[in-house]
């Protein structure tokens, strides 16, 4: 990828995550990552409580990326950090970290897009890990995120499609509080899945013009449902919980899948790159390999390390910035809605 020797510390809090990684010309060398606890006991993330986390961890994170990848803080040729989108609180503890540690190590900062870091991911360079040729379609699929991307280039990326309210991961978490299920209810879901019997129970698929996604409607369908039967058997739940989690999860990816069939229809695209926490899903990955075949795509999902929230997402887009001397300056600011 480059000649020159490059090393760039990434830093991601943008969320629930506290993440540092160390980058050298496009590998990476170290991905550390302290995951917040707290916020299971409340069912989603409570902001207040990851700024405070933000505050506790970023130090001791971003020393263990430097040790882990066996150079020091002098070493390091530019900083890159998430300017957003995010929490407003979690973004400010890494933009004011990033910004005093360039200052005080006189090296350029970066300021990287956390959406185009989902997307970017699939640059490291990691043996076994293919990179999706441009013009692909990226989408990226978590608790805070469902879009796709028409990707041109590393830099010109249109959002061709997202929700207008829930995120996909937070249909699956929500569901799953709705059934009772620990929180994130995602893995969980997945897992009865595999037990259960997809067309057991159906569930209307919403209407949505274009490639947009909505999931608040399917969220509400499933309580109604969920309320109704349990009326008539109050074990309901438990006794169907696989065959419900395989049927909501099936409606979930059936509707991901029918917007990618559109966009790809649509632009003519056939290389397919995803990306954020749903993207671990069984039935998700199983659905676009069954693509490969019927629409013939070209699928792409990084090692999942790089597909939550983490730092080397946002390490690998500073590397490409590094490169075309795309630096921010020290007035820089977190940005809690930026686009891509
Ligand atoms: O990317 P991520 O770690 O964090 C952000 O939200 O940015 O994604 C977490 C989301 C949660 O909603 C979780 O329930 C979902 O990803 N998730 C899954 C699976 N693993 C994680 N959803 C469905 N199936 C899974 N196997
Ligand atoms: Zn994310």
């Amino acid at each position: 990828m480059a000649t020159q020797n490059i090393y760039i510390l990434g830093i991601e809090s943008s969320c629930d995550d506290t993440a540092a990684a160390v980058m050298h010309n496009g590998r990476i060398l170290s991905n550390v990552i302290a995951n917040q606890k707290i916020h299971e006991e409340y069912g989603g993330v409570v902001p207040e409580l990851a700024s405070r986390a933000h505050q506790q961890n970023i130090v001791p994170v971003v020393h263990q990326a430097l040790k882990k990848a066996g150079i020091t803080k002098e070493q390091l040729h530019a900083i890159a950090f998430t300017k957003g989108p995010g929490l407003m609180g979690s973004l400010l503890v890494g933009t004011s970290f990033a910004k005093s540690l360039a200052y005080g190590l006189n090296i350029p900062l970066i300021d990287v897009n956390h959406m185009q870091g989902h997307i970017l991911a699939h640059f490291i360079d990691e043996e076994g890990f293919d990179k999706p040729p441009f013009p692909f379609l990226a989408m990226t699929i978590s608790g805070g995120h469902t879009q796709i991307v028409r990707c041109d280039s590393y830099f010109e990326m249109t959002v061709i499609g997202e929700t207008i309210d829930d995120a996909v991961g937070e249909a699956f978490d929500k569901s799953g509080k709705i059934l009772g299920l620990g929180y994130p209810a995602g893995p969980e879901i997945d897992k009865r899945a595999k037990l259960g019997n997809p067309q057991a129970f159906k569930f209307t698929k919403p209407k949505v013009d274009g490639l947009n996604f909505s999931f608040s409607g399917l969220k509400t369908a499933i309580l109604y449902f969920i309320q109704n039967e349990t009326k008539k058997n109050s074990n309901f739940v438990e006794e169907n919980l696989n065959d419900i989690c395989a049927s909501i999860q099936y409606t979930i990816i059936g509707i991901l899948i029918d917007k990618l069939k559109k966009a790809s229809k649509e632009t003519g695209i056939k290389h397919i790159a995803i990306g954020g926490g749903v993207s671990a899903n069984s039935g998700i990955r199983q659905a676009l390999k069954d693509g490969e075949k019927k629409f013939g795509w070209t699928t792409y999902v990084p090692k999942f390390e790089f597909t939550t929230d983490n730092a080397a997402m946002i390490a690998i887009v500073g590397h490409l910035k590094y490169l075309e001397n795309e630096f921010a300056d020290q007035s820089v600011a977190a940005s809690a809605r930026l686009k891509i």
